[in-house]
């Protein structure tokens, strides 16, 4: 197979990353793309840093024995955590992860209020104080941690009640604080927007970074030479837990059905 012709492998721990995946098949429609989601041990958000490198390590390797040209880890905790790692293991893969988009939600405010949503494995991570330390100088960034959004979305839920009281007790608290700015730091949180647009005034941007990343992949492959002219194959799915879950849940987060494979590691 022509090197350009080959998958990019993508991954979250569990249905996020599909908001990513989205942002990739629309950007890159000609490319052929591999998902795995590690339901079996999601979330990621509360495991420590060394468990999820173990799990990233596996994932790639996986990837790479598919022959994948490029991994994309749509899942911020991952990156947090792992892309370094993976990094220095293959320095010559083209790797994209992605992080909280502090950058443009500094230049956006015009309250000088941030609030970030994200899981603690990402708030409490050294990169987000890193990223924090070089782009948000002039503004406030009131960080929330989302315990329990992540296992609900995976459940395929939602709109419930439950959710809600849950989703408007984390973000109350910013907009009283003054925030006009929200960033989804978390990929799991794009599939909430409809539920946050009810709960948040007009006026308040939502952010994330699942089209900046699909960019940063078109840059990478290009500069490689190795966009894909198509044709694309179907989408291929991978699940560390019950194929079935996931089955499920894709027509809602992902449009369309599809067949999940058990992805053992
Ligand atoms: N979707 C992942 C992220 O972007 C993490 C969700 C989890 O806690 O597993 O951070």
């Amino acid at each position: 197979m022509a090197e350009r012709l080959a998958p990019i492998g993508v991954m979250d721990s569990g249905v996020g990353g599909l908001s990513v995946l989205a942002e990739i098949q629309r950007l890159l429609p000609s490319e052929s793309l591999l998902y795995v989601a590690d339901s079996g041990h999601v979330p990621y958000g509360e495991k420590s840093p060394d468990y999820i490198r173990r799990r990233l390590r596996h994932i790639a390797e996986f990837f790479r024995e598919q022959g994948a040209k490029a991994m994309v880890l749509a899942c911020n905790t991952a990156t947090v955590a792992a892309v370094a790692d993976l990094r220095e293991l293959y320095p010559d893969w083209p790797l994209v992860g992605m992080e909280p988009a502090v950058k443009p939600a500094a230049a956006a405010t015009r309250s000088g209020v941030v609030g970030v949503l994200a899981t603690t494995g990402t708030l409490q991570s050294a990169k987000f104080a890193a990223l924090l330390d070089r782009f948000a100088n002039d503004v406030q960034v009131i960080t929330q941690p989302c315990p329990g959004l992540v296992e609900r979305i995976e459940a395929g839920d939602l709109v419930s009640e439950q959710l809600r009281q849950l989703l408007s007790g984390y973000v109350k608290p910013l907009l009283a604080a003054g925030c006009d700015t929200l960033i989804l730091g978390c990929t799991h949180y794009p599939f909430l927007r409809p539920m946050l647009a009810e709960m948040v005034p007009a006026d308040v941007a939502i952010i994330d970074t699942g089209a900046a990343v699909a960019r940063q992949l078109q840059r990478l492959l290009g500069a490689r030479e190795l966009l894909s002219d198509g044709p694309a194959q179907a989408t291929a799915f991978w699940s560390s837990s019950e194929p079935g879950s996931l089955e499920q849940v894709l027509p809602l987060l992902w449009n369309q059905p599809g067949s999940v494979q058990r992805f053992v590691p």
